[in-house]
């Protein structure tokens, strides 16, 4: 995949297909992301996540892998404007870097973030991409992943496939992408020992937002089934119905998404319709 040609237009291009909508989900869970302390960023493109991120925690040291140079250099002048600069011993660092075949530059990352990324390859690619950074992470390490998912329903399905396979074509003609579908990234981060925590659905569960856990420091080894069972327990909870996953729900303290239907705060949306199933759902193993 080569997207030097889409360098200088990915920005426009992306608002002018889906307006706002990934900005939103890339940046939902920023709040959460406080705390983070060493950040490996992978695929981040025109580097708009890492500038943003950068200017929220002042403290993190952040190394971005991206394999396009023009988009490096695009994300380059969009952190000069925000008054950072990027150097590869300073608190932020841009660099070229195949992620399928280069180790990342350090050691005990405490979040990975990919927005947008992890639909570029195949699971068997994801899988190994994982495993690759494994030794590179803190053993309770947090994956922040962004992505296009297919929701249920039978329309909403069709429409989302559709606009996948339009999405897929464009990158084969524009950066020769050879993925051709959208991989099951849960299946590989769950066969990896992650465990999902928080999950943000924008657009009807067309893109979603996820903070994956490293299992094992939290207690939170559990089955898919347990798993599964945390999940609807917290829905339910959020329809009012549990009294069992109280204080287990979570927002996001970015303001970002809660507006509208499908971003409303749990109050608000508790006040408005009792029995509409929130956006965002957080299972109960901890963010932090
Ligand atoms: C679809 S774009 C997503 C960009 C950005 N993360 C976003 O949220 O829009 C995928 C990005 O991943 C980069 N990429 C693809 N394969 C890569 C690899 N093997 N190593 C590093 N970066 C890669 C591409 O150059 C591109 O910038």
């Amino acid at each position: 995949m080569n997207c030097d040609p889409i360098a200088r237009h990915y920005r426009w291009l992306e608002h002018a297909v889906f307006g706002a909508l990934l900005e939103r989900a890339r940046l939902y869970w920023m709040g959460e992301l406080r705390q983070a302390r060493r950040v490996l960023v992978l695929g981040d493109g025109d580097g708009r996540f890492v500038a943003e991120f950068a200017q929220a925690n002042r403290t993190a040291r952040i190394d971005s892998l991206e394999l396009s140079q023009r988009m490096l250099d695009v994300a380059e002048e969009r952190l000069r404007r925000s008054g950072i600069a990027p150097s590869n011993d300073g608190r932020v660092s841009l660099r070229r870097a195949d992620v399928e075949k280069d180790d990342p530059p350090g050691w005990g990352y405490d979040l990975v973030v990919s927005h947008f990324f992890l639909d570029c390859f195949d699971e068997w690619a994801i899988a190994q991409i994982v495993e690759r950074l494994a030794p590179h992470l803190d053993a309770d390490a947090r994956w922040l992943v962004t992505d296009f998912r297919i929701p249920q329903g039978l329309v909403v399905a069709a429409f989302s496939r559709a606009l996948v396979a339009i999405m897929y074509r464009f990158f084969r003609f524009a950066t020769g992408l050879e993925t051709k579908r959208l991989a099951d990234f849960p299946k590989v981060f769950e066969e990896a020992g992650f465990v999902r925590c928080a999950q943000a659905r924008l657009a009807g569960g067309f893109v979603v937002s996820e903070i994956w856990r490293r299992g094992g420091s939290d207690g939170s080894q559990e089955t898919a089934r347990q798993k599964e069972d945390g999940l609807h327990q917290v829905k339910h909870a959020m329809h009012g119905n549990s009294d069992n996953a109280e204080g287990q729900q979570k927002q996001p303290h970015n303001g970002i998404g809660d507006e509208g239907e499908q971003g409303q705060r749990p109050g608000d949306a508790e006040q408005q319709a009792p029995q509409q199933e929130r956006e965002h759902v957080v299972l109960h193993c901890h963010l932090r």
